[in-house]
């Protein structure tokens, strides 16, 4: 009989603490952490006794790095653009994907996708612990899925779904969601830490020694009283995230870590009746719903990875009701839209104190680049003095304490593609005049350099 004992373990980092505290010592976070019994781990499936760390490396002599063929990794096309892009190129075979996100965002929808796509060439196996097998099919029915090389299986058996791998060996394997998978053996209830962590490992061990790639699906809990996906990003090779709201019908999907690719990719979908469609050109979709000729609305451009992404950005002011003034932004970091606030207020002599302020970014998109400072310098500043910014005039820099504006990566490709869009005049950073005249000049839009926020206001 395998001894248990007890520890304490945080749900939001997955660290171990030999007793009980209100705050994580490790990632800081407050009442997150969790008695749990642990057992040692259920023995391995008979037919597989190979060890994650012996699979990885078939020599454990130490190699010369320049002795090491390099071997070309093989992927897996999976027929959507936008997921191959923010893979890296599609999926790598014998790795493992994680994908999260909030409930209800198109997790299991874009998986039921991918093997519908990958079923006409290879044996997919899908196995759900969320829902029954009519329940999947009924949504396959609304997606159009219907492989018969796609195997479906409703359980919740880790051990049992290794066996099945191991017996049938598709070419890909889809987890619906390891919260819901268990290991018998360990001593605690599916969704804990450690059955997350168990049944990840064996996962890993059966896609490593077979080859075959896994998606596993991970839920993330605002409420951290079941494990968060975070003790499995570090087991995992790829972490992928679905964002976005549910009422907004796109969503984007971004990778964390990819031990096969880059991060800074993102694809964008849209949800719409018959299941997550790519948005290739997201820009366009982004500017579809804009008014011409009206004030507070500024439109920037920011880097996704290697694309350029043009998004709008919305102003709104209002005199305060009472009380303090608000500040709400939506898309903005809230703290860097008060330090704009306060440039505007000590370099430019405009004033919102008494003035409720609002920020919106269209999309339901992000903005982290501070490229974007400008343009929401530009959305405030056009809904205060109710003067719109011309309708073709795209804006981006980064704004600094002084009221200077100051340099912003990539702007030679900004105004390239700001150019392809039909934009006629860019306003940026005068210290990015070397870098687009080491370039091609763009022709047929304008280009304004501006090196001071009160220089660029004026514009307005
Ligand atoms: P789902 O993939 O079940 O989310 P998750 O697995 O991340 O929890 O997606 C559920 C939502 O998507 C649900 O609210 C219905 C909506 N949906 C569509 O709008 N169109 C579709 O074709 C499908 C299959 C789902
Ligand atoms: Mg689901």
């Amino acid at each position: 009989m395998a001894k248990s004992k007890t520890v304490y373990v945080c749900t939001a980092c997955g660290s171990i603490h030999p007793k009980w505290s209100g705050k994580c010592t490790s990632c800081g976070e407050w009442n997150t952490i969790e008695e749990t019994v642990v057992s040692a781990p259920a023995p391995a499936p008979k037919n597989y006794t190979l060890s994650a760390s012996k699979i990885i490396s078939d020599s454990t002599i130490a190699t010369p790095i320049n002795k090491i063929s390099l071997v070309n990794e093989h992927r897996y096309d999976t027929e959507i653009g936008e997921l191959n892009r923010v893979l890296g190129g599609g999926i790598v075979k014998g790795s493992v994907v994680l994908l999260s996100g909030d409930p209800g965002i198109g997790k299991s929808t874009i998986l039921l996708q991918v093997c519908g796509n990958m079923a006409k060439k290879y044996n997919v196996l899908y196995v759900t612990g969320e829902e029954s097998a009519n329940q999947l099919k009924l949504r396959a029915k609304r997606l159009g899925v219907n492989e018969d090389k796609l195997l479906v299986m409703s359980h919740t058996d880790v051990q049992f779904v290794c066996e099945t791998i191991q017996n049938s060996k598709p070419e890909i394997v889809v987890i619906d969601s390891i919260q819901t998978m268990n290991l018998e053996g360990v001593n605690s209830s599916s969704g804990s830490i450690t059955q997350v962590r168990e049944c990840t490992n064996m996962l890993l061990r059966v896609a490593k020694s077979l080859d075959i790639p896994i998606i596993i699906v991970g839920h993330i809990n605002k409420g951290g009283d079941i494990a968060g996906p975070k003790v499995m990003e570090h087991i995992v090779d790829t972490v992928l995230y679905f964002e976005g709201d549910r009422i907004n019908s796109y969503r984007i999907l971004r990778a964390i870590k990819n031990r096969f690719g880059s991060t800074n990719e993102i694809g964008v979908f849209e949800m719409l009746e018959n299941g997550l469609c790519e948005v290739p050109n997201p820009s366009s979709m982004l500017l579809s719903g804009r008014l011409s000729g009206v004030s507070g609305s500024a439109v920037s451009c920011l880097m996704e990875g290697s694309r350029p992404i043009f998004v709008e950005i919305q102003g709104l002011v209002a005199a305060t009701g009472y009380g303090n003034a608000r500040r709400m932004s939506t898309g903005f970091d809230g703290n860097r839209l008060n330090l704009l606030l306060a440039v505007l207020e000590k370099r430019c002599n405009m004033h919102f104190g008494n003035l409720d302020t609002y920020l919106n970014v269209v999309g339901g998109l992000r903005l982290d680049e501070t490229a974007a400072d400008l343009s929401v310098i530009f959305a405030l500043v056009s809904a205060l003095k109710e003067k719109p910014v011309p309708d073709d005039m795209v804006v981006f820099g980064e704004v600094g304490l002084s009221g200077e504006i100051r340099s912003v990566p990539r702007a030679v490709l900004r105004v390239l593609e700001a150019q392809r869009l039909g934009f006629k005049r860019c306003v940026l950073p005068r210290s990015c005049y070397k870098q687009l005249m080491s370039s091609a000049i763009p022709e047929g839009i304008e280009l304004i350099y501006v090196k001071t926020v009160k220089e660029a206001i004026s514009l307005i």
